[in-house]
């Protein structure tokens, strides 16, 4: 995961709770986790721990490489891309679209296939899609929303695929959808 960089609290507690999980004292090295939000909420990567030990198994960027591995879409659509973490487990033979008022660093450089980045919001790219991604004649198979945005809808379902030729397009999100 791209979080930024390390907090002095991150460092701190999660050395402290890879130590209580190899010692085998699960309980104590959750609740070195939730000392650690205490202090300071804003720390992802305990954030992830926890949320690791409350529900074990595949992570999201694993299924949407299973996802991208198993669907081989022709058109991939990220709305949110951030550092590119997750819009580089597009394959190469599928167009990526990404779309995110304030992408980090180069989300292109570690992508296989041919990308297409939008600097806007999903709002505006929704509600005038621009001709050269492609999506106005041809529409999307795969799709992703992890926008963080606490105000507006990032992905609206009733607007984004209506323009659009129907492709049956597979939507993963994990921010509200309306
Ligand atoms: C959690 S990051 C995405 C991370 C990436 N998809 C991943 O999983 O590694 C959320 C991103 O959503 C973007 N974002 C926030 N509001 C947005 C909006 N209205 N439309 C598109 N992207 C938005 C932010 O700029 C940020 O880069």
């Amino acid at each position: 995961m791209s979080a930024g960089p390390l907090h002095p609290l991150e460092v701190l507690y999660l050395r402290q709770w890879r130590r209580q999980m190899a010692a085998g004292q699960r309980e104590a090295a959750r609740d070195s986790l939730l000392d650690a939000l205490a202090q300071e909420p804003n720390l992802p990567r305990v954030h992830v721990a926890l949320a690791r030990m409350r529900w074990p198994g595949p992570d999201y960027q694993q299924w949407l490489a299973w996802f991208q591995a198993h669907l081989s879409p022709q058109v991939y659509l990220e709305i949110g891309v951030e550092y590119g973490d997750t819009l580089r487990l597009a394959g190469p033979g599928t167009l990526a679209i990404g779309v995110d008022p304030a992408p980090k660093g180069d989300p292109a450089a570690r992508c296989s296939g041919p990308v297409r980045l939008y600097a806007q919001t999903s709002q505006a790219f929704f509600a005038a899609p621009p001709p050269d991604s492609g999506l106005p004649g041809r529409g999307f198979d795969l799709a992703l929303s992890t926008a963080t945005t606490a105000s507006k809808p990032c992905w609206t379902t009733s607007s984004a695929p209506k323009p659009w030729p129907h492709r049956a397009p597979c939507c993963c999100c994990t921010t509200p959808c309306h």
